[in-house]
């Protein structure tokens, strides 16, 4: 089989996660090439050695932009906060690399654009990891939308809970910092839930709502008494409008007591409903408007016939969080065969971030904004 050398830049939890992904991906699955896990990149070397180690890395590195120079290197996988996500897509899309990189697509829209125009440019393959597309119910839900099961869209409904920021001892990591991070919940839980609204519904046209910070300064570490603002937002909440007359709400945040992943959504037809809840990730609930005794009914996403499953295990035999990332890099490979750009790509990223760029700006004016 043909080879393609990955690096990957970024060694903790993405970095991981998609590790996990290339290394599995030709194991399971046919894959037009087999990706030779080439280097992997970081800035602490000896915390790079290890993961590489433990990760099954051929070389660790200490600087992007040797990597990003390689010659032997096809795709660059981005795993950083979003601060470096431009200049590092942007350099690989210069070299001709296929760049595949983390959500959200940018720090601000400005960035995001430039990226777009980098990888278009150089005409170079591009895509962007909302792995929640591949999880096998939510590809299950979008068929269903698309043979018109639910008839006409009326309603989204996307909530992504987690509760992780709720205690005021927790420190001021980078995803707090907005020249970090960009943003807080909205970049972070709101990019997912507004990529899977265009992915389902379609392109939101108008956006309004707000942005909250609930605690405004925290431990500059762990156990620290220096005390480090807080500059992004906690909570993101958004009314919006589709292009085709559905209408939705979308709501992000990190203090949802007891919510650790919930990352779900309700869609509404003139036929029908589907829910979907991440932390129960093989099941799909459908909803068809059939007469006196419909119901809500649950579907076990786990048949040979339903997207991506054939690949694992035989029916009932469930899958996880990890394996979405696996088939997330499995279709960055056929596309990359069959010289197509995969979805979400660096386009989708723009249009993610038009939305969240027309929240922040609502949030100041207490109005509608157009996305
Ligand atoms: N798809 C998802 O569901 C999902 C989940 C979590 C995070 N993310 C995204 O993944 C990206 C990384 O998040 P994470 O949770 O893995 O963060 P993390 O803090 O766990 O890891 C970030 C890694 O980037 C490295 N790094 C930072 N700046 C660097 C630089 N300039 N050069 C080289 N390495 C650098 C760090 O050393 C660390 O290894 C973010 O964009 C985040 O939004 C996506």
């Amino acid at each position: 089989m043909k080879k393609l050398n990955i690096a990957l830049i970024g060694y903790r939890f993405m970095g991981k996660a998609h590790s996990n992904a290339w290394r599995q991906v030709s194991h399971f699955f046919d894959t037009p090439f087999e990706p030779a896990m080439k280097v992997i990149c970081g800035r602490n070397e000896q915390e790079v050695q290890r993961a590489a180690h433990n990760y099954g890395w051929e070389e660790y590195a200490t600087s992007w932009e040797e990597v990003v120079a390689r010659k032997d290197i096809d795709v660059i996988d981005i795993c950083t906060p979003g601060d470096s996500h431009m200049p590092v897509a942007i350099a690989a899309a210069e070299a001709k690399k296929v760049v595949f990189c983390e959500k959200p697509l940018a720090n601000t829209l400005t960035q995001a654009e430039a990226m777009l125009d980098a990888v278009q440019t150089n005409r170079v393959t591009h895509m962007l990891c909302h792995n929640y597309r591949r999880v096998p119910a939510v590809a299950l839900a979008k068929q269903i939308i698309e043979e018109g099961q639910l008839g006409q869209i009326y309603h989204y409904r996307g909530t992504y809970l987690q509760d992780w920021l709720v205690s005021p001892d927790f420190p001021r990591v980078w995803r707090l910092e907005k020249v970090r991070a960009g943003s807080g919940a909205l970049g972070d839980l709101v990019s997912h839930s507004v990529d899977l609204a265009r992915y389902l519904v379609g392109e939101i046209t108008e956006v309004s709502g707000l942005l909250k910070t609930f605690i405004t300064e925290r431990p500059l570490e762990k156990g620290s008494r220096t005390m480090a603002p807080v500059d992004v937002d906690d909570a993101a909440l958004l009314l919006v409008k589709f292009g085709n007359g559905a209408v939705g709400t979308i709501e992000g945040t990190r203090f949802a007591a007891g919510r650790k992943n919930h990352n779900r959504f309700e869609i509404n037809g003139s036929k029908g409903s589907l829910v979907f809840d991440l932390e129960r990730m093989n099941e799909l609930e459908l909803y068809l408007e059939e007469g006196p005794n419909s119901g809500f009914r649950k579907i076990l996403v786990t048949d040979p016939t339903h997207p991506y499953v054939s690949g694992w295990w035989p029916r009932g035999h469930i899958i996880g969080y990890e394996h979405t990332f696996t088939h997330t890099v499995l279709d960055l490979l056929k596309a990359i065969d069959e010289q197509a750009i995969p979805a979400p790509n660096f386009e989708d990223g723009v249009r993610n971030q038009r939305v969240l760029d027309a929240l922040e700006r609502a949030s100041g004016s207490q109005r509608w904004e157009r996305v």
